[in-house]
C-alpha cells in the first residue's frame, strides 16, 4: 500500500514543539489518503494555553475552503451554544479528530462523508501532538468520532454523554452530541430539546475549566 511509506516518514519526523510548526507540518501530511481531494489541511485554532480544547469530527465544506473549523452551519450551532455558558471562543482552543474534509462529489455539491478507523487513526497523531502542546483541563468530544479519538476507545453518546471522565495529568474529557446531530433532527420540538441538553453541557464545561 502507498500509504505505509508516508506514515513512517511523518512519524519518523521530530515531533512538533508548538502549535504554530504542528499546523505548519500538518499542512504537508500526507499519512492518509484524504488529503489528496481536499482543498488544504484544516488545523485547530486557539491559543497555546487554552483551557478546554473542543474536538469535532472533521471540517466540512466551508471549513475545507476557509481553512478554519467550526465556522459553517455546525460552526453557528457550536457558537450559539458557546454564547449561551458564557464560553469566550477565542480562550478556546477549537479543532478536528480528522484535519482533511472528506466527502463524496453529488453534481457540483460535495457531501459530507463519515472518516472511517483508519482514517481516525492516522490523525490521532496531530490531535495527541495539539494535546501534549496545550495541556489542557478539559477534552470536549463533539460526537462519536471526536470521543473515539479522544478516549482511544468506540463509545456511545448516549452512556458517555454529560460525565467527567479523568484522562491523564490533570486532564478530564467530556463527551457531547456533535452540532450537525442538532442540524439533522427532523422536529422543531426535539431539535430545542436537543439544543438546550447541548447548552447545558456547555455550561458544565465552564464549571470545570
Ligand atoms: N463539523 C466538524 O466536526 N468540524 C468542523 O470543523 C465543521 C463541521
Ligand atoms: Fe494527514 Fe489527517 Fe489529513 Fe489524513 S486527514 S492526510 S492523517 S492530516
Amino acid at each position: 500500500m502507498a500509504r505505509e511509506p508516508d506514515l513512517m516518514a511523518r512519524t519518523s519526523d521530530a515531533r512538533p514543539t508548538s502549535i504554530a510548526a504542528a499546523r505548519e507540518a500538518a499542512s504537508h501530511c500526507r499519512a492518509c489518503p484524504l488529503w489528496e481531494p481536499a482543498t488544504q489541511t484544516v488545523f485547530g485554532r486557539g491559543p497555546e494555553d487554552a483551557p478546554v480544547i473542543f474536538v469535532g469530527e472533521q471540517p466540512g465544506d466551508q471549513e475545507d475552503i476557509a481553512g478554519e473549523p467550526f465556522i459553517g452551519p455546525a460552526g453557528k450551532v457550536f457558537d450559539a451554544a458557546l454564547g449561551e455558558a458564557g464560553i469566550d471562543r477565542s480562550r478556546a482552543y477549537v479543532t478536528n479528530a480528522v484535519k482533511h474534509f472528506k466527502f463524496a462529489p453529488r453534481g457540483k455539491r460535495r457531501i459530507h462523508a463519515k472518516p472511517n478507523g483508519g482514517e481516525v487513526r492516522a490523525c490521532r497523531w496531530w490531535l495527541d501532538i495539539e494535546r501534549e502542546l496545550i495541556r489542557p483541563k478539559l477534552i470536549v468530544a463533539l460526537g462519536a468520532t471526536a470521543a473515539s479519538a479522544v478516549l482511544g476507545k468506540t463509545v456511545t453518546i448516549r452512556d458517555a454523554r454529560s460525565t467527567l471522565i479523568d484522562l491523564d495529568e490533570g486532564t478530564r474529557a467530556l463527551v457531547t452530541v456533535h452540532p450537525s446531530y442538532i442540524l439533522r433532527l427532523p422536529d422543531k420540538v426535539t431539535q430545542d430539546r436537543e439544543r438546550r441538553a447541548f447548552h447545558a453541557d456547555m455550561a458544565l464545561v465552564l464549571q470545570t475549566v
